[in-house]
């Protein structure tokens, strides 16, 4: 039987967030960001173990007590220059620690999205656990779509019909994640389906909501604390 493994990637910079310090680490609700995404990944009671993946330098989250994430919390020092090569060289060393299956599930999760919640985790997995190929949560396109010239002019305006934004997790089996990341390092992946789509597959839409959005730049830390105090606070 195949396990179901989280993995999160931990090892940029945060560069739009412009903050010295990585903006997995800033504060939100009393935690550093990365916090709330363990916990709601270590408290699921389908996934055995959540890999956390640092950069090499990293000196800053051995600063905090993790103690109590102790039986799921893996935490690999492999850290990349891009993200895909991130997840691509935890799930090289967890195979080599022999941690990981090749039949096993792997939901790779941001550690900038800490707003997911453990419904939209659940719905993810029992949507996909029996599907051929995996997939993501992500949202329909609520905005209209503009399409510009290097001005900042309108050139047209693009259809949202079925246009959506994805998000983490995103779920797929070991063996197909890590063959479509060493086939993608060559070209531009920002995420983890584009890689296997980029093989032939589809990997299927799983509707989210927008609470789960990715803390990116300084504004978006403000948002996520209300959405974390308001649930607290429910
Ligand atoms: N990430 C990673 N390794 C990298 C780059 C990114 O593990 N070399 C991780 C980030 O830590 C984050 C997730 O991938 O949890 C999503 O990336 P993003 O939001 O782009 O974070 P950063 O790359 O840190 O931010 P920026 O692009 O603004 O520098
Ligand atoms: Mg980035």
């Amino acid at each position: 039987m195949s396990n179901f493994f989280a993995l999160i990637p931990a090892a940029g910079s945060g560069a739009r967030m412009g903050n010295a310090l990585p903006k997995q680490y800033l504060s939100l609700n009393n935690r550093p960001m990365i916090y709330h995404a363990i916990n709601t990944l270590c408290q699921n009671q389908f996934i055995a173990g959540v890999f956390v993946v640092l950069a090499p330098s990293d000196s800053e989250w051995f600063k905090y007590d993790w103690s109590e994430f102790s039986e799921k919390l893996i935490v690999l020092s492999c850290g990349g220059l891009t993200r895909a090569d991130s997840v691509l060289n935890s799930l090289t060393a967890a195979k080599q620690k022999k941690l990981v299956d090749t039949d096993d599930w792997i939901l790779v999760h941001d550690a900038a999205r800490p707003c997911l919640t453990s419904i939209q985790l659940d719905k993810l997995i029992n949507e996909l656990s029996a599907d051929d190929v995996g997939g993501l949560l992500a949202v329909p396109v609520a905005d209209t779509l503009k399409r510009s010239n290097i001005e900042n002019r309108v050139t047209h305006t693009e259809s949202r019909e079925n246009l959506w934004q994805a998000q983490t997790p995103q779920m797929f089996r070991y063996d197909l994640l890590t063959q479509a990341l060493r086939s993608a390092t060559s070209i531009n992946v920002t995420d983890d389906a584009s890689a296997v789509e980029a093989l032939g597959f589809h990997p299927k839409l799983v509707p989210g909501d927008a609470y789960n959005f990715k803390v990116t730049y300084p504004q978006d830390l403000a948002l996520a604390e209300l959405i974390l105090q308001k649930r607290n606070n429910s």
